[in-house]
């Protein structure tokens, strides 16, 4: 099972490296830097991602000199280049010769220079200045031998994703014209009849800048649309003049993990490599959980070809509130879940640690105190172990359940104003769902919400707030064809113009589901509400978080956990419909942690995978496989400090250790093994169960 793009990252070896700020050091550094990166296996760096004022000091004034010796000098180390457009921050030259290239806050404050990605996305001027620089460097670097990778500016959005400025009103006003071709259509669909928005002309709009009051759901929604477009349509502009002039480079630009702002599936079908920026917190024991979900999404983007890990930290970031630094270990086991979960290599912010700026107390593969510093060592560690790694490049992980992840839906539920609870987050959804399913040894993939769904036998769909026929016909074919679908609450209520359907929810999903709800009843900050669940799941009450809601449930649903006390004592708050060997779910309220792994223990034995029982479930020792076909690539993670004992796999050898697996190995605190065994030697379809946090023998 090969998986390379048409246009692929030119390395041949799993990448290990970072962002590269030869800038911000005087020459003699570079040499030293040189020789530190082949020693600690580094084979790719990013650069220059800030550095348009210097490459171009004054407009159409270009100096490529310093950049031509740090390439050459790079190379002439076997170190390749994922060359930035460094189009991310635009020089002090251009916006004070066009102020108008600055972004506009919601109140209509303009953003000053003075930190980084200081432009509208939609300026005209902005867009042409990069477009130059683009081509410069297309032309002057496309034929470079170290040039691995296009890199197009840098983490779109971050800083600024949304700009309420004269310039992107005049944008937006375009976009509308586009979606809805004329007045009378907009008018329909954002139903202007409410409040008194009727408009004559698309010149009447404006972004929904600071208003009155509540603004309209659907302009609100069409902003987030266009916002994301936005930034899209600069990023496939240089995407074109990349491809014109250097058609053989593969193109990213790096993503921030699951961000609102952003609808990746777009991002991620204009370039040829996913790469993310990862940094869970070291300080949150439940960091990991979360990056596997973020590395599910990576991997999902592009159908399950492998990804790439563009930026991690050695150890502390800088600019969290209080910065902790990651304990021995965590720094590699982190590295390998993302390796694990699909990414074709580990790179790093930053090489050198910086000794100015707002970055200087940011943690970097060689530290402030250089070769002796503990980040060096163990990026040499590192860098000396990815290279037993190698055959896991171009593998695909194994993972039989997938979580609907959807724009519109995520952006619908954070309307500030309008909603029947704004205690109801689509991340905290998507996280909890997916920390069920962590905690019962299930990798998870993600899947938009009209499919591809791929070969999964799960689909876990915590909020679809917003859904289209079409979308709801692609997961009922999905459950006629076998699937086990699960809906959590408030899903189905709008169309994609913010009006709820017919009948109410979960509108196109009502037959599928077998349900109606009449009514939501969010709960007040303080109430307390529980479901207990019938023997069909694990009999148990359970605390509701959040939500729940008055359900009607159809005939032939049935009814497997109910609402325990209050107002909606002995209503439906789980129901399951079958429809021949599948079965559509629903949820009508917030489970809480255990809640959920009932819920979802049972519905995975259902799809005939393998799982502990749910009080058996950890989120300590997770386990993730990645394959070529022929052989597996067992990845055991232990993400807990105590040592656990996993059993043997059968003509297994950790690559790590070199140790045969087959007796069983011993994993410390943050430890790591991959086993490298035939792919018979464990179900295709299933992960290993998992031991429980305190049973350190369970049998794989
Ligand atoms: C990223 C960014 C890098 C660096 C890093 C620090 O968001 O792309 O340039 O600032 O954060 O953690």
């Amino acid at each position: 099972m090969t998986t390379a793009s048409p246009r692929s990252i030119r390395l041949d070896a799993l990448a290990y490296g970072g962002d590269y700020n030869p800038d911000q050091w005087p020459e003699e550094v570079w040499l030293e830097d040189a020789r530190l990166m082949v020693e600690a296996g580094v084979n790719i760096v990013t650069l220059p991602v800030f550095s348009w004022p210097l490459l171009e000091p004054r407009e159409g004034e270009y100096d490529f000199a310093g950049l031509d010796r740090v390439i050459d000098l790079l190379w002439s180390h076997g170190i390749r280049i994922d060359l930035a457009t460094a189009t991310a921050t635009p020089p002090a030259w251009l916006i004070r010769e066009h102020p108008e290239v600055l972004p506009h806050n919601v109140d209509g404050v303009r953003l000053e220079f003075g930190s980084r990605q200081s432009y509208c996305p939609s300026s005209p001027v902005f867009r042409d200045a990069a477009l130059r620089l683009t081509r410069t460097l297309a032309e002057r670097y496309g034929e470079h031998p170290a040039l691995a990778l296009w890199h197009v500016s840098n983490e779109y959005g971050d800083h600024v994703s949304r700009c309420w400025c004269p310039v992107s009103a005049v944008h937006f006003r375009r976009w509308l014209g586009a979606r809805y071709g004329s007045i009378d259509a907009l008018n329909a669909a954002w139903g202007t009849s409410c409040w008194g928005q009727h408009y004559l002309d698309f010149e009447q709009i404006e972004p929904p800048r600071t208003a009155t009051g509540p603004i309209n759901p659907a302009q609100q929604l069409d902003f987030e649309r266009f916002s994301s477009d936005a930034l899209l349509e600069l990023f496939q502009s240089e995407i074109d003049v990349l491809r014109e002039v250097t058609p053989e480079i593969a193109v990213t630009t790096n993503f921030m993990s699951l961000f609102r702002e952003l609808d990746y599936w777009d991002f991620a079908d204009a370039e040829d490599l996913v790469t993310d920026d990862a940094y869970p917190d070291p300080a949150d024991p439940n960091a990991h959980v979360g990056a596997a979900l973020n590395y599910g999404l990576m991997r999902s983007l592009k159908d399950g070809r492998p990804w790439l890990l563009l930026e991690q930290a050695p150890s502390a970031v800088s600019w969290r509130d209080v910065n902790v630094p990651k304990a021995p270990g965590q720094m590699r086991l982190g590295s390998m879940q993302a390796l694990a979960h699909g990414s074709d290599g580990v790179m790093f912010f930053q090489w050198r640690q910086a000794k100015f700026g707002p970055e200087k107390f940011h943690s970097a593969m060689l530290g402030h105190r250089g070769e002796d510093s503990r980040s060096f060592q163990e990026t040499k560690a590192l860098g000396a172990e990815l290279k037993k790694l190698a055959a896991i490049k171009d593998t695909r992980v194994r993972a039989s359940v997938a979580l609907v992840a959807d724009w519109d839906s995520w952006w619908g539920l954070s309307a500030p104003d309008s909603l029947p609870s704004l205690r109801l987050n689509w991340l905290t959804e998507a996280r909890a769902w997916h920390a069920a399913a962590f905690a019962l040894g299930q990798p998870v993939d993600v899947s938009r919400a009209g499919g591809p769904y791929g070969s999964h036998s799960v689909l876990l769909v915590p909020n679809l707030y917003a859904v289209t026929v079409e979308q709801a016909d692609a997961l009922a074919a999905f459950v006629a064809g076998g699937g086990q679908l699960v809906v959590g609450p408030f899903s189905g209520v709008v169309d994609h113009s913010e009006q709820v359907h017919d009948g109410g929810a979960p509108g196109p999903l009502r037959d599928l589901l077998g349900v109606e709800v009449d009514e939501w009843w969010p709960l007040a900050d303080g109430e307390k509400r529980s479901v207990t669940l019938g023997a069909a799941l694990v009999a148990a009450t359970h605390d509701v978080r959040v939500w729940s809601e008055w359900l009607v449930v159809a005939d032939g649903t049935e009814v497997l956990a109910s609402f325990a006390d209050g107002d909606l004592a002995g209503r439906a708050a789980v129901t399951r419909r079958s429809h021949g060997s599948g079965a559509a779910w629903y949820l009508g309220a917030g489970l809480d942690d255990d809640g959920m792994r009932a819920v979802l223990a049972r519905v995975f034995a259902d799809a005939g995978l393998s799982v502990p029982s749910p009080d058996a479930a950890s989120t300590t020792l997770e386990v993730v496989t990645r394959t070529d076909g022929t052989t597996d690539f067992t990845f055991l993670l232990n993400h807990g400090r105590e040592s656990v004992s996993v059993p043997g796999i059968a003509d297994g050898t950790d690559l790590l250790s070199g140790g045969d697996a087959a007796d069983g190995i011993t994993l410390d605190g943050f430890g790591v093994a991959v086993v490298a065994h035939p792919v018979s030697a464990l179900s295709p379809s299933s992960s290993p169960s998992l031991p429980s946090a305190s049973d350190s023998e369970a049998a794989l």
